[in-house]
């Protein structure tokens, strides 16, 4: 299973690809904005690092950039993605999954532009960006499941139908808006590709009051050992 990191700020990025060694990025309107820098500066800084540390190429390390969601024509959403993916070869363009985001997605494809087909919210709407070819399909689990849904026979359901149509490892499913280590747990379970969740969540899964415990108790037995 890939960890992708779902941050624009390049501090968190360069902390969890060195310690914890993330597979990629995703980002969205609302990560850039809490960069706390323009859009063009945040996704270029990015662009820059990936350079600066030779991991270019969306196959070494695809970072999602999400295009202007005011768009809502597929001729502009195009246009808009030409410009982004121009920036860095690995940048995956992130387009919502309404009509003239599939159209806009499937002609981006053809062009050898990879996309990403977000804000993904049932089996049904996870369909049409593996039919035409997108790189990855982002269904959202955090909203839900704040909203008291259970969301892994929903996972479970668009890894079985990608499975049944030869979809599966070709668009690569995105569990997005993870915020619990239960729930990358979940993901994995049901066989998703990757999850994209923030720092703190991938902090916390290596954190148990068991393992702190034990520590405490070798670190007692090895201040206790004789040592001649
Ligand atoms: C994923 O690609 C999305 O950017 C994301 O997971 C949405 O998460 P948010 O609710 O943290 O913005």
């Amino acid at each position: 299973m890939k960890y992708f990191l779902d941050s624009a700020k390049l501090d968190e990025i360069q902390y969890a690809y060195n310690t914890f060694g993330i597979d990629g990025v995703t980002t969205n309107p609302r990560h850039i904005m809490l960069s706390g820098k323009p859009f063009m500066k945040a996704i270029t800084d990015i662009a820059e690092w990936i350079k600066s540390v030779g991991l270019e190429g969306i196959d070494k390390f695809p970072v999602s950039v999400e295009i202007n969601p005011h768009l809502d024509d597929a001729d502009e959403m195009v246009e808009m993605a030409k410009e982004v993916s121009a920036i860095s070869p690995n940048f995956v363009i992130k387009i919502p999954a309404v009509e003239s985001g599939i159209t806009a997605a499937r002609r981006l494809e053809k062009m050898g532009i990879r996309t990403n087909v977000t804000l993904v919210f049932s089996p049904a709407q996870a369909i049409l960006p593996a039919k035409n070819g997108s790189l990855f399909v982002s269904p959202f689990i955090g909203w839900k499941e704040a909203n008291g849904e259970d969301c892994r026979e929903y996972i479970k359901n668009i890894v079985e139908i990608y499975k049944n149509y030869g979809f599966y490892k070709k668009t690569e499913i995105i569990c997005a808006a993870v915020r619990t280590p239960k729930q990358i747990v979940d993901c994995a379970v049901a066989g998703a590709d990757i999850v994209t969740t923030g720092l703190d969540v991938y902090k916390d899964t290596m954190k148990h009051a068991y393992t702190t415990q034990g520590l405490g108790t070798f670190i007692n037995a090895w201040d206790n050992t004789i040592t001649e």
